[in-house]
């Protein structure tokens, strides 16, 4: 028997009882004749005590950092006790130890604080999986899915595989493909979601799937995206989106419950995509703080609901607000005592290539009700405070405006909402808000092909009543500077994202389900016929054997995990992850191949 505990379970009451463990020396200390060592597995630490009886065993074998040791002992109260540490209370009176295996000295220290750097930790992810951290953050994984599984469980849904060698359809992402060997010259793709099999699922009458499922994206990287990723896949059949609003607000605030023990009792907030744009310049808004957006100047085309504020800066002969397709403004709150310095920090910050703004105007409006702003040429007091009530800003607050083409402005405020929330800590990682964002645009203009592509993908349905105008109109563009003034542009999608502190952590839809909109979408998309059949015929054919409505969504299963642990890079929460180039270091892959698989293959590669 290699232990009779682990490292992480003995205490007070049990001291006295004769023990084996198995673990990894975490340290070796020696206090003259007595050598104290750290023994560590995946429960805990607990301190070994080497009386000088064994100094002559010691000596004939060394311990070493992370060597596996097994120790027979009995269990002692411990005269200098450690509160830090659950098993602080004990330590064990070694009588023999072995052994188990030698390790060469690691190539960083494997504690909290290591001192080894990111890719050398990638290098040597066997290690760096030994790290507290590291195994919590993995620990919480498996907590998100042991939840999940629970709560899809007892709502009836079930776990069904789908297949990861497919056909390749980009849309959206680039394919990851996989030649095959008994099919020369043909290739499978990976699935980028198993979106089609999970409709097809419904067709075939299990009205309610999941599957906790690896994903594959070839797209560039960034914190929150990774080339093969986990979803939480699911759909259900005879359902309305507010019917899969509310099962899977019921699902995450499971999770918050099981994982974090936390009662998320708030109305989870939900908002248009126009609103979550107009208020915040961003589909997945950070809601966990205010600053919402003054629309001071906008082209009304992006926002046809809404009114023109443009009076309230026109008219003073400011150029750059005059001149400027859209000029927007928020209110950092009690920031009007900036310095100098600190105005031209933020100048800077938004001039970075990143944001690519020229300038930043502010308006400081002082806590005695007074305005001061580098505008003061062109604005009276009076107009001062007109804007900055139009920014919701309050005695004490710093209004900062930006002005350029709507895209771009909008972005960079949003940026700049998103850096001034940082900066001033309202961003707390322990502080839960979710949202939907609801009725997408169904289409978006893609310039380059003068064609519309699909905003979430082309299986989602328009809102019912917006069908009709799918329906009866021709989805060719004939005046691309125009693109705005067509019916297909003002379709919105019956769709939704899940955003949670500014991420999107899922998002789905209402699917159609009749063979005839399917079609529609398609030829909308640009595919003729031929194509249609090729790439989708499987589906196109099962929509004619009586497929039920249906809808769904999936949940980034990483990223839901990075952000209850309090990151939002995703790769602290999958054990093996890729590097920002798509590598495995530690495997050294993707690699060549050899000869004789590229001739199996049938594959010729002319590499320059
Ligand atoms: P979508 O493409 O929005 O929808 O993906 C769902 C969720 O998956 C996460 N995600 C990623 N996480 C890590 N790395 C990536 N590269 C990555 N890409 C996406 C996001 C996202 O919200 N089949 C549809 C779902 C549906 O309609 O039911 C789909 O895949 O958190």
């Amino acid at each position: 028997m290699y232990r009779s505990h682990t490292c992480g379970e003995l205490r007070i009451a049990d001291v006295n009882k004769e023990v084996t463990l198995s673990g990894w020396v975490q340290t070796v200390r020696k206090f003259g004749s007595i050598t104290f060592v750290d023994l560590r597995d995946r429960y805990g630490i607990t301190q070994l005590l080497f009386s000088e009886v064994l100094n002559g065993e010691l000596d004939a074998s060394p311990l070493g950092r992370e060597f596996v040791l097994q120790v027979k002992g009995r269990v002692n109260e411990r005269s200098n006790k450690n509160p830090n540490l659950p098993t602080g209370d004990i330590e064990i009176a070694i009588s023999e130890f072995t052994i188990l295996n030698k390790s060469a000295v690691p190539p960083f220290s494997i504690q909290d604080d290591t001192d080894g750097g990111d890719e050398l930790r990638m290098k040597y992810r066997f290690l760096d999986l030994r790290r507290n951290l590291v195994k919590k953050n993995l620990e919480l994984r498996y907590a998100v899915g042991r939840s999940t599984r629970n709560y899809l469980h007892e709502n009836n849904f079930m776990d069904i595989e789908t297949p990861f060698l497919i056909k390749s359809t980009p849309e959206g992402a680039r394919d990851f493909v996989v030649p095959s060997r008994m099919n020369a010259g043909q290739f499978y793709a990976l699935p980028q979601s198993p979106q089609t099999f999970k409709q097809l699922l419904m067709v075939s009458g299990f009205d309610r799937y999941y599957q906790i499922v690896k994903c594959f994206r070839d797209e560039d990287l960034r914190a929150d995206r990774q080339p093969e990723f986990t979803q939480i896949d699911c759909e259900m059949s005879f359902v309305e989106q507010e019917d899969i609003l509310i099962m899977f607000e019921g699902l995450v605030k499971r999770i918050f419950k099981d994982v974090k023990n936390i009662d998320y009792t708030d109305v989870v907030e939900r908002m248009t995509w126009e609103e979550a744009m107009w208020m915040f310049g961003n589909d997945k808004p950070d809601t966990r703080f205010e600053m919402k957006i003054g629309n001071l100047k906008f082209p009304q085309h992006a926002f046809p609901q809404q009114p023109s504020q443009a009076s309230l800066i026109e008219g003073a002969s400011f150029g750059v607000f005059d001149d400027a397709e859209t000029v927007l403004a928020i209110a950092a709150p009690g920031c009007s005592e900036y310095t100098r310095k600190q105005t031209d920090e933020l100048t800077d910050w938004v001039k970075r290539p990143q944001i690519g703004m020229k300038g930043l105007v502010y308006i400081k409006c002082n806590a005695d009700g007074t305005y001061k702003s580098s505008v003061d040429k062109f604005y009276s007091p009076e107009r001062l405070k007109a804007i900055a009530d139009a920014a919701n800003a309050k005695p004490g607050d710093l209004v900062l405006i930006l002005a350029g083409a709507e895209e771009k402005t909008r972005k960079a405020t949003s940026d700049l909402r998103m850096y001034l929330g940082e900066r001033l800590g309202l961003r707390k990682a322990d502080h839960f808000k979710l949202l939907w964002v609801l009725d997408f645009p169904l289409f978006e203009y893609a310039e380059d092909d003068n064609r519309w592509v699909a905003r979430h993908h082309p299986f989602t349905s328009p809102k019912p009543d917006h069908i009709d105008i799918m329906i009866n109109n021709n989805p060719v563009i004939e005046n691309a500077a125009e693109y705005l003034a067509h019916p297909y542009a003002g379709i919105k999608a019956n769709a939704y994202d899940m955003v949670l502190n500014g991420n999107e952590i899922g998002g789905g839809s209402i699917r159609i389900f009749q063979r005839a909109l399917q079609e529609k979408m398609f030829a909308a998309l640009g595919m003729d016929t031929a194509e249609q059949q090729h790439k989708f015929g499987f589906l196109l054919g099962a929509f004619e054997y009586g497929a039920p409505p249906h809808g769904g969504l999936a949940f980034g299963f990483d990223r839901l995990c990075a952000i209850l642990g309090g990151s939002e890079s995703i790769r602290d929460f999958i054990a093996f992850p890729k590097n920002n180039s798509g590598r495995d270091v530690m495997l050294d892959a993707p690699s060549t191949i050899d000869a004789k698989q590229f001739e199996e293959l049938q594959i010729r590669l002319d590499l320059k």
